[in-house]
């Protein structure tokens, strides 16, 4: 039996294709490469180049493969980009995930994970953030990530052997211990990245905003190292039931961004600038999971619960990667 990873070139997919291979999993990758890269692909994982909207092509795949778990990253991730570009952000998300659930529904495929994020909780009220607190996303990207869940949860009440689980990630940072990849974002618009491309190539980092109702006045965030994200989808896949189960993936606590450049600057013993600028629209001041559900159903823990690790993994990969 195959694992269809959609978006397995992209930043998560290609740690995920890694840490499937490395469990013992055959893996087959569906990718249109519009921001993934081929390069992020290893030798031995099957790589099918084509749009998860094209429902044909992911029905051939799914068959020809003997697939029987699909794993669905592909999409479009980026909040500001979403206000811009509704329409793409729409069709992307959610038109991909249609098609892709027509094409498991051809195919007779009933397992799936789902690739969600914090977004669809908007500005919570309270912190940290149960998987219960009330959905009410902000942005076209956070709806069309909603949207894909409710889908998901008609999809499973019609079918009693659907099985899928949404994982809702907060701020996945880092990159593979071996140095193979790491994240490529063009343009990168993520906090951690930007602040290693400006410790490796100069050029300063702007905070935006620095008046928040935060203890130093900048964003507070929960940031999951990747290989810990992928280690969670491992498990999930392991436990999928019939129904939609949705968990909170993050690792329980929130830094700042002021916390975020300082541990840059330890990290890689470099000065890295930091000027104050304005906010930028639509970010709620403090953003951190309770990642009780995810620990206590499937065993999941993160291994690091600090910044430093996280940071220091994507220093690694930054530095070899050129400017
Ligand atoms: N930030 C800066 N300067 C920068 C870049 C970011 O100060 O140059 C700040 C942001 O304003 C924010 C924090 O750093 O306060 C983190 O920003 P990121 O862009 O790294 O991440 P976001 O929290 O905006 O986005 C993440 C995921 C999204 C997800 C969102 C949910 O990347 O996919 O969390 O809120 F939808």
């Amino acid at each position: 039996m195959i694992t269809l990873v959609t978006g397995g070139a992209g930043y998560i997919g290609s740690h995920m294709v890694r840490a499937l291979l490395r469990a013992g999993r055959r893996v087959v990758v569906l990718d249109n490469l519009s921001t993934g890269h081929r390069r992020a692909l290893p030798p031995d994982a099957a790589f099918v180049e084509a749009d998860v909207r094209d429902t044909a092509a992911v029905t051939a795949l799914l068959q020809e493969h003997d697939v029987d778990a699909v794993l669905h990253f592909a999409g479009l991730i980026e909040v500001g980009a979403s206000v811009r570009d509704p329409i793409g952000y729409w069709s992307t998300n959610f038109g991909g995930t249609l098609s892709l659930l027509g094409a498991m529904e051809a195919s007779g495929v009933k397992r799936i994970v789902f690739s969600s994020t914090c977004a669809v909780y908007g500005e919570p009220g309270v912190v940290p953030i149960v998987e219960s607190c009330p959905r009410r996303p902000i942005s076209p990207y956070g709806r069309s990530k909603l949207a894909c869940e409710h889908a998901l949860a008609d999809v499973a009440a019609a079918d009693p052997a659907f099985c899928a689980v949404a994982l809702r990630y907060f701020n996945v940072a880092g990159a593979a211990a071996d140095g193979s990849v790491g994240e490529d974002h063009q343009p990168e618009t993520h906090l951690i990245p930007r602040v290693l491309n400006a410790a490796r190539d100069g050029g300063g980092i702007t905070i935006f905003g620095t008046d928040f109702p935060t203890p130093d006045g900048t964003c507070v965030r929960d940031y999951v190292h990747v290989e810990d994200l992928c280690a969670a989808h491992l498990a999930a896949l392991d436990r999928l039931t019939p129904g939609l189960a949705a968990f909170n993936l993050g690792i329980g606590r929130g830094f700042s961004v002021r916390e975020v450049i300082d541990t840059a600057r330890a990290v890689t013993g470099r000065a890295i600038e930091a000027s104050a600028g304005p906010r930028r629209a639509g970010d709620p001041p403090r953003l951190f999971a309770d990642p009780t559900r995810a620990r206590e159903l499937l065993g999941w823990s993160p291994r690091a619960v600090e910044l430093e690790p996280i940071i220091a993994s994507a220093w690694r990969w930054t530095r070899q990667v050129s400017s």
